[in-house]
């Protein structure tokens, strides 16, 4: 039989919530002792003695092996993980952020004190996609993944493009429906994909990159002109992270919104339904759909590395340990659309080439190819209110 798990919960929010009603379902070898919560006074479905707003009461507790976060705020979350893990503990988390910003030093830990974090929650929600790189594609070569990774962003835009909402209208039903994060930023800046893509990137491709040095742009300055463009053409524009290998095991990662047609498979991924799309040498082209926020989809992600636990389940990061070690690099030239409102920020980007320029009253855009280094370089003034861009083929 399989060792019992007593489960100590940082969050009870819309994930763990979501985990609950999961749980309640099922007969597990499984028992949650404790919940630490942050606001004492909100009202809870669970008696009440099951929450307290004092770590200790997880984290000093011995007979607890596992703990289970699904806490908002990183830098905490990091706190506890990491007591968590150096005293014997076992971890399931589904922030991204905490672990994108701490991957290395997380994996080190589980390493010396022989204990697992398992984060298949935090990266596209119920999508297996973590379990999948390190146990399926472990020796294969991957040409890229990418797809889309934010539910919110996805969802903002399908409401956009296929029900003609605004913007504004969009993001608040995505916070409603509790996809979004609690600063919306982090959905719409492309942020939060950029975590999740910084985690891919290291079961995919054996490397750690701190997610600071990624360039994200999202889709927070997407203006009436974009969309029309866009339908013109006949494309959608989506929030796209990609993680590909280019010449000389260099890895490029970015984080951009882009024009996609509909021969492309996620022109049809919508609202909160995330896609990720692996090119491998061998298998060829692979497509992984689902729900990738809310409380149940991510739950039931949070569950299935909860059960894997109990079979001593841990990420070996065995990309990390091949000899042909890749590097990441931002030295890379993509073709993008860029609307401009002040014709002086033209004369402070430098493009390789520029192939279309249009320039109207109220709608100045130009089509070109760039480097990377040059939009990581420039991307306060891109990112000023009035510009748009977007990656496109
Ligand atoms: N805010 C995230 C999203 C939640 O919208 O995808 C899931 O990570």
């Amino acid at each position: 039989m399989s060792k019992k798990l007593i489960i100590g919960m940082f969050g009870f929010g819309v994930v763990g919530q979501g985990l609950y009603d999961i749980i309640k379902t099922k007969k597990l070898n499984l028992e949650i002792k404790k919940f630490v919560i942050k606001n004492a006074h909100k009202e809870r479905k669970l008696p009440a003695e099951l929450f307290t707003t004092d770590p200790e009461a997880i984290l000093a507790d011995e007979e607890i092996n596992t703990v289970v976060e699904l806490i908002d705020d990183a830098d905490a979350a990091y706190i506890f993980t990491k007591r968590a893990l150096e005293s014997g503990k076992n971890v399931v988390s589904a922030n991204k952020k905490m672990i994108a910003s701490h991957l290395e030093e997380l994996a080190e830990i589980q390493i010396k004190h022989g204990t697992s974090l398992l984060y298949e929650g935090a990266v596209c929600g119920s999508i297996p996609i973590i379990r999948n790189l390190e146990e399926y594609y472990d020796n294969e070569l991957l040409h890229s993944v990418s797809g889309i990774f934010n539910g919110s962003s996805n969802y903002i835009l399908s409401k956009i493009f296929n029900e003609g909402q605004r913007y504004s209208e969009a993001l608040q039903k995505a916070q409603e429906l509790g996809f979004a994060e609690t600063d919306p930023i982090l959905d719409v800046g492309g942020y939060d994909p950029k975590y999740k893509l910084a985690i891919v990137a290291s079961h995919a491709y054996g490397i750690y990159v701190d997610p600071e040095s990624i360039l994200n742009l999202g889709i927070d300055k997407l203006g009436d002109q974009d969309i029309q463009f866009a339908k013109e053409k006949g494309f959608k524009i989506k929030l796209l992270p990609l993680a590909k290998e280019i010449n000389n095991n260099q890895v490029v990662l970015y984080v951009l919104p882009k024009f996609v047609g509909r021969d492309n498979i996620l022109y049809n991924v919508e609202n909160e339904n995330n896609g990720v799309l692996v090119k491998a040498a061998f298998a060829d082209e692979q497509f992984f759909y689902g729900k990738g926020a809310g409380g149940h989809p991510t739950g039931s992600a949070v569950l299935s590395d909860i059960t894997a636990l109990r079979y001593g389940y841990r990420y070996e990061y065995k990309k990390h340990l091949e000899a042909d070690q890749l590097k990441y690099n931002t030295d890379y030239v993509l073709k993008v659309y860029l609307r401009y409102e002040d014709e002086e920020i033209l004369k402070q980007i430098t493009f390789q080439n520029i192939s279309e320029r249009f320039y109207g009253a109220d709608f100045k855009y130009v089509i070109g190819e760039i480097n990377l280094k040059e939009i990581i370089a420039k991307r306060d003034l891109i990112n000023q209110t009035g510009n748009f861009i977007a990656e496109i083929l």
